[in-house]
């Protein structure tokens, strides 16, 4: 593929894009970080904006041990993918909604932010500068990972008085080990993700780490991940530790609403009109775990996961399979629904897809 850097942004801080081809096994990639070239980087302190970020070649970054993040956790992220067609383009699915959900994070955790516009072109410059590390058409796509940090000294608990956005990069192939096969989900019933009032429904660091804990019990196990319950009835679904959760009943979808304690997912609401466009009739809704263990079909979303079938789900001891181990019908057509669109096979009707 031709390295293009004279694409719709400006790659004005470093002076070339390597172009040599990268020895990496495009059809053995799982979803671990690989080093790319570059990574972009923009600082700016509390109380101004963001003005001008660069790239800089990907590394360690250096960052007083009393920073914010790292002392009192205020840190975001966002995920999105960038996919090669057969033409050699570069697709990214609809960045603005990273750009604005990070946005709406940052006031939640006390930080400024980059623009809608200074975000999508910071996620373009990192992309295109790593162009090589993108993986060729149906091998996987390369997963972006935006960075906002309180990376300022404080020692008393206050917003830090510096920050820095940083998006890395890295090819990845299927999010769960057993690829596009059914994963198996326990319900987690005394740990919780999130609580009401809290920042569930953000998308900060300290809620990946709060989850380790219940994860590695149910990995233990022989489980895939876990499913946690709302934490003032048990008894509503919440999501997974990295993803959202759909239950299928006949022509009904059903997906627990958004009230706080649950992550707005890009890929969530995207199913949610892919599916009504397909003719499912699609409730956010509160669910109920009697739902989940009557459901037809049980799948996750999200930009890591993408549309993960699931293939049982274990609630208080007792093990209920959906389909015959096979991935089910309606996730097979949400899954090709969606990544049709997002690998640029499907019309984009809707104008999801920004293309380099
Ligand atoms: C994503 O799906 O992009 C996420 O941010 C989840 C992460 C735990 C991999």
């Amino acid at each position: 593929y031709a390295t293009t850097n004279a694409r719709s942004v400006e790659l004005d801080s470093i002076s070339s894009v390597p172009s040599e081809t990268v020895d990496i096994n495009w059809d053995n990639l799982g979803f671990g970080l690989v080093h790319t070239d570059y990574m972009y980087t923009m600082k700016c302190s509390l109380g101004e904006s963001f003005t001008k970020g660069e790239l800089v070649p990907f590394g360690n970054i250096e960052i007083n041990p009393s920073a914010g993040v790292l002392n009192y956790g205020q840190g975001l992220f966002e995920g999105l993918k960038a996919y090669r067609k057969e033409d050699g383009n570069i697709l990214l699915f609809r960045p603005e909604e990273n750009a604005k959900r990070m946005i709406s994070g940052s006031e939640r955790m006390c930080m400024p932010s980059p623009s809608v516009d200074q975000f999508i072109q910071a996620v373009k410059a990192a992309v295109l500068a790593n162009e090589r590390w993108i993986p060729p058409p149906g091998k996987g796509s390369l997963y972006i990972r935006p960075l906002l940090m309180g990376s300022g000294s404080v020692l008393g608990l206050a917003p830090a008085p510096e920050y820095t956005f940083l998006v890395y990069v890295s090819p990845v192939g299927n999010y769960f080990k057993e690829g596009l096969s059914p994963i198996n989900l326990v319900v987690e019933t005394e740990m919780h993700r999130a609580t009401p009032g809290g920042t569930g429904g953000v998308k900060t660091i300290g809620n990946y780490a709060a989850v380790l804990k219940a994860q590695g019990e149910a990995k233990a196990k022989g489980y895939s991940d876990v499913l946690y319950l709302d934490s003032t009835h048990k008894k509503y679904l919440e999501e997974v530790s990295s993803c959202n959760i759909f239950v299928v009943k006949g022509n009904t979808i059903s997906t627990p609403d958004i009230k706080g304690t649950i992550l707005p997912g890009i890929t969530r609401k995207s199913i949610i009109d892919v599916a009504r466009d397909q003719g499912f009739e699609v409730f956010e809704k509160p669910v109920t775990v009697d739902e989940l263990l009557d459901a037809d079909e049980v799948f996750c979303t999200g930009t890591a996961v993408v549309v993960s079938p699931v293939g049982s789900i274990t609630y208080l001891g007792k093990r209920v399979t959906y389909g015959s181990a096979g991935v089910g019908l309606v996730s097979q057509q949400l899954y090709s629904g969606l990544t049709r669109l997002q690998m640029g096979l499907a019309d984009d009707k809707k104008g999801w897809i920004v293309e380099l």
